[in-house]
């Protein structure tokens, strides 16, 4: 028989998200709705580590739905990673009667979920929040739809210089591992050619497009490049590459970087945050445990912590051909 939960603890672990504040929201409010206590945990699974505890209640978490970053912090914590370290944090959750977790993050802070579950029997449930959208099990992680409509808006910007001076601009994008920024905010933002670590378009066939842009009339094109593209070994070199081969091009480079993490979430992620921490709290006084919550065809859904660890989120390779036609 489980034990009945009376207190959920919650944290934000990994890269920081936009919509994290409004799911920690979520969670405090949807325990003080089913009248159980709620405790924040401050950076990550250190906070958990250290004891870096603090009581939560619904008015804790006034005005924050609209705002980027997390109120608890993040970190990623090498100390979790040993037994020693899941021991000391186990032993605070003890202490302070903290029954279950709301972790919210992305792949490592699930797989530390996952084994402090396995090691201590403890309940978890993850929400994913990285703007990368990398996670098996959800069509959308939390601030994935911000971080688009963020990289959009500053393309839109680079377009009208790239066009005042007839130039080429690679622009590169957050995704160390997977393209769906790229691919998305390509397609959004008008890119006439998008690189992503999934699919290997090779140099030959860049300069090729390249070629075939400024042939069909076009002056000034953008490229857009997730940063996990295996192409070049980075940005610059791409650039590099194109100016010996294509001298006729003009070409500039932008790293949008860390500024794609932050700013004020989109509605769509300020209403995921709100549906997941429901049910992420839901579940767990349901009795269930170790499982991820996430958004599949537009309905909230569980899926096994290990599945969303070791599953992987493919890219919609339609989108790759709607983006060649575009860019005719
Ligand atoms: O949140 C994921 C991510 O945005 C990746 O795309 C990127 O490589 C990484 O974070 C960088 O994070 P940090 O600078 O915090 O290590």
């Amino acid at each position: 028989m489980p034990k009945t939960i009376k207190k959920i603890g919650v944290l934000t672990s990994g890269g920081d998200a936009p919509g994290m504040n409004a799911a920690i929201r979520s969670v405090v409010r949807t325990c003080a709705y089913h009248n159980i206590e709620c405790i924040g945990i401050y950076r990550g699974y250190q906070g958990m580590i250290e004891g870096d505890f603090k009581e939560m209640g619904p008015r804790s978490v006034n005005n924050i739905v609209n705002k980027g970053g997390t109120i608890l912090k993040s970190a990623r914590s090498k100390e979790f990673m040993t037994a020693e370290g899941r021991q000391k944090a186990h032993q605070h959750l003890i202490n302070s009667n903290v029954d279950a977790l709301v972790v919210i993050g992305g792949d490592g802070t699930f797989t530390g979920a996952e084994i402090f579950n396995n090691e201590f029997d403890y309940p978890v449930m993850g929400i994913p929040g990285t703007i990368d959208n990398d996670i098996f099990g959800t069509s959308h992680t939390l601030g994935y739809d911000t971080a688009l409509n963020t990289v959009v808006e500053v393309i839109d910007k680079i377009r009208d210089t790239a066009s005042s001076h007839n130039r080429l601009f690679f622009v590169e994008v957050m995704g160390r591992d997977a393209g769906h920024i790229a691919l998305n905010a390509g397609i959004g933002a008008g890119a006439e050619e998008i690189l992503i670590p999934e699919d290997n378009l090779g140099l030959e066939r860049l300069l090729e497009s390249l070629q075939k842009s400024k042939a069909s009339g076009k002056s000034s094109s953008i490229v857009v490049v997730s940063e996990g593209d295996k192409i070049g070994k980075n940005v610059f070199e791409l650039k590099d590459y194109v100016e010996e081969n294509l001298p006729e091009y003009d070409v500039r480079v932008s790293v949008l970087g860390h500024m794609q993490r932050g700013g004020s979430p989109s509605c769509f992620d300020r209403v995921l945050a709100s549906r997941l921490g429901v049910k992420a709290v839901e579940s767990l006084l349901e009795g269930k445990s170790n499982f991820m919550v996430g958004l599949l065809s537009d309905k909230v859904a569980l899926t096994p912590l290990e599945q969303a660890i070791k599953g992987k989120s493919e890219i919609d390779k339609e989108l790759l051909r709607v983006s060649d036609i575009m860019s005719t």
